[in-house]
């Protein structure tokens, strides 16, 4: 298994750019499948959620091509209607392929997300949303057997909670409906907005109010299109939090500033100076030791995302302050924390809440990565500590950081990967 060598205590300074949005590209390539034609994605980052979304996507029937970060997905065979579990599995949000199955072939097959390492993860509101719309759906033993008799047909549904995945397989599902839906308390997510923004580009009419409704009139079919996936939000974030726990001084280009509105004052209030310029270019100077005595809440966006819970948290370790986190999005993912005390850290957790106590510095050590950002936060706190950290666990980095440890040691870490 490889791991990450990391020799910490060293100023990060240069220039990085922001990789394609995760989030961004996994449902655009679902959706691709309801184009029937060819698409071409350009940021489309090199990670392995995307090497499993192709898996999927090439079993359907499509063909796949890079050049460079730009992906040719041609979904005009596209042949199958069911995903096998070993595919589910590699990669649990390939449930987004349910709302683009039952969009273009009315039919889907596929098992249960199940659990994961961020606690249980139901899909109640993605079925009762599909049902509303006419879905047949039987579930049995972990599986899932959904077809539509007569098409689906666009209704209004209200989300008790605006789920991400939710909103997405709605909107997927809803694109060649019969009529117009209407979808309330729905996700504002920035990676929702792309996805919508390429489907309005390939000829499907979606309207996204700003009061969390999004209107999708149906249409009897899509045609390809190019598209440039908007930068990662959580990336960008996770390099501000190593540019603040090594009083570095990172210029990150490709940045949008509206997405990342909720963390940019907390790294100004830790004392890190942050300018941007138009070019959608971020400078962030850090300070030599942040100072931080906040609370951070996650939220559905635009409240400050689940996601950067542990990168930032890894920033707080070494900050001059006592922070408190509130995870209000999943219930189980603060399984980084344990790690990070092994780093020196001081940090108590009780339910959904974690203190903070900043310490000096921490101290290298061996650490597990468990899931895809609580690994991040591991690296960024390997940078700032004193000595040799070792990250083991990348297969969970490796989902979501495309060239982690070129792009850090290009800004000045001692980084590698055994
Ligand atoms: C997406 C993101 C993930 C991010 C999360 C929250 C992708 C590929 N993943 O995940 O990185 O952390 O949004 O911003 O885009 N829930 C239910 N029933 C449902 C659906 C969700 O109870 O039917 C609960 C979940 O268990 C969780 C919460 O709602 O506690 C948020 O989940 P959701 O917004 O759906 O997240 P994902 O789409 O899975």
């Amino acid at each position: 298994m490889s791991e990450l060598i990391i020799e910490g205590s060293r100023r990060l300074e240069g220039e990085l750019t922001i990789q394609g949005a995760k989030n961004s590209i996994l449902p655009i390539l679902a959706a691709c499948i309801i184009c029937k034609d060819e698409c071409i994605i350009h940021n489309c980052p090199r990670i392995s959620d995307v090497d499993v979304t192709i898996k999927v996507l090439n079993y359907l029937g499509c063909k796949t091509v890079f050049e460079g970060n730009s992906l040719i997905v041609d979904s005009r065979n596209i042949f199958k209607n069911d995903i096998p579990d070993f595919l589910m599995r590699e990669m649990r949000s390939s449930i987004i392929f349910l709302g683009a199955l039952v969009s273009v072939m009315g039919k889907a097959k596929l098992c249960l997300p199940g659990g994961c390492e961020l606690g249980p993860r139901p899909i109640d509101l993605h079925l009762d949303g599909l049902r509303q719309m006419g879905l047949i759906v039987n579930e049995s033993h972990g599986a899932l057997d959904c077809e539509t008799v007569s098409g689906l047909r666009g209704c209004n549904i209200a989300l008790s909670f605006p789920s991400v995945g939710a909103t997405e397989n709605l909107i997927l599902a809803a694109i060649l409906a019969k009529g117009t839906t209407v979808i309330t308390n729905a996700a504002k997510e920035p990676e929702i907005v792309d996805l919508t923004n390429f489907l309005n580009k390939c000829g499907a009419k979606i309207t996204c109010c700003g009061d969390s409704t999004i209107i999708i009139e149906g249409v009897s079919s899509l045609h390809g299109t190019e598209h440039t996936v908007i930068p990662d939000r959580i990336v960008t974030i996770t390099y501000m939090a190593a540019s603040a726990v090594t009083a570095g001084s990172l210029i990150l280009n490709n940045v949008l500033e509206e997405n990342i509105s909720s963390a940019i004052p907390i790294f100004e209030e830790a004392g890190c100076i942050i300018k941007i310029s138009k070019g959608n270019s971020l400078k962030i100077d850090s300070p030599a030791r942040p100072y931080f005595n906040r609370l951070i809440r996650t939220m559905p966006y635009p409240g400050f995302p689940t996601d950067a819970q542990a990168p930032v948290m890894a920033m707080t370790t070494i900050a001059d302050g006592t922070s408190m986190f509130v995870e209000n999005i999943f219930s189980n993912r603060y399984k980084h924390v344990g790690e990070l005390l092994r780093l020196g850290a001081d940090i108590k957790v009780e339910d959904k809440v974690a203190i903070v106590d900043g310490v000096k510095r921490l101290s290298g050590a061996k650490v597990q990565a468990m899931d895809l950002r609580g690994g991040a936060s591991l690296v960024v706190a390997g940078l700032s500590a004193e000595g040799r950290t070792v990250v083991g666990g990348l297969n969970h980095l490796d989902r979501g950081y495309e060239c982690l440890e070129d792009n850090l040691k290009s800004v000045g870490a001692s980084i590698r990967r055994v």
